[in-house]
């Protein structure tokens, strides 16, 4: 019985898991920005902007446009498939872009 406790224990931590992945965040969105899954070719958007480099101005963009910018990024730089409009992953990239710059910048 034990056992089936520590299995059911593990199912539900890993069904949170997987629901908190799900939810669009700054930190989701860094994490995006720093790693390698997002491309091909072994770079990652941090590789070209280092702590936001080349895009303070990207802050001021509208939603739909920054997604966009964000998705030619994976497209041609990082050589990998764009994210879908609305996802919680293009999401949780715009709000971190947005984060390194001040409000209204
Ligand atoms: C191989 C280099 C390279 C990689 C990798 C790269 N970019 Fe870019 N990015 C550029 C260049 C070059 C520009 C256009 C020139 C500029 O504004 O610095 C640009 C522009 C941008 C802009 C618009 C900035 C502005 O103010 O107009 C955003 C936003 C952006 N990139 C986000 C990303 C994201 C998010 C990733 C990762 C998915 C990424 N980039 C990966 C090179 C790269």
């Amino acid at each position: 019985m034990k056992k089936a406790g520590l299995i059911l224990c593990l199912m539900t931590a890993a069904a949170s898991w997987a629901l908190a992945g799900e939810q669009a965040s700054v930190k989701r969105g860094e994490e995006l920005f720093n790693s390698q899954q997002l491309g091909t070719n072994g770079k990652s958007c941090a590789t070209c902007h280092p702590g936001g480099k080349g895009m303070s101005e990207a802050a001021g963009y509208k939603e739909d446009e920054l997604a966009g910018t964000i998705n030619q990024c994976i497209k041609k730089p990082l050589e990998g498939k764009p994210l879908a409009a609305g996802s919680s992953d293009l999401k949780s990239l715009v709000m971190y872009i947005r984060s390194l710059a001040p409000a209204g910048q």
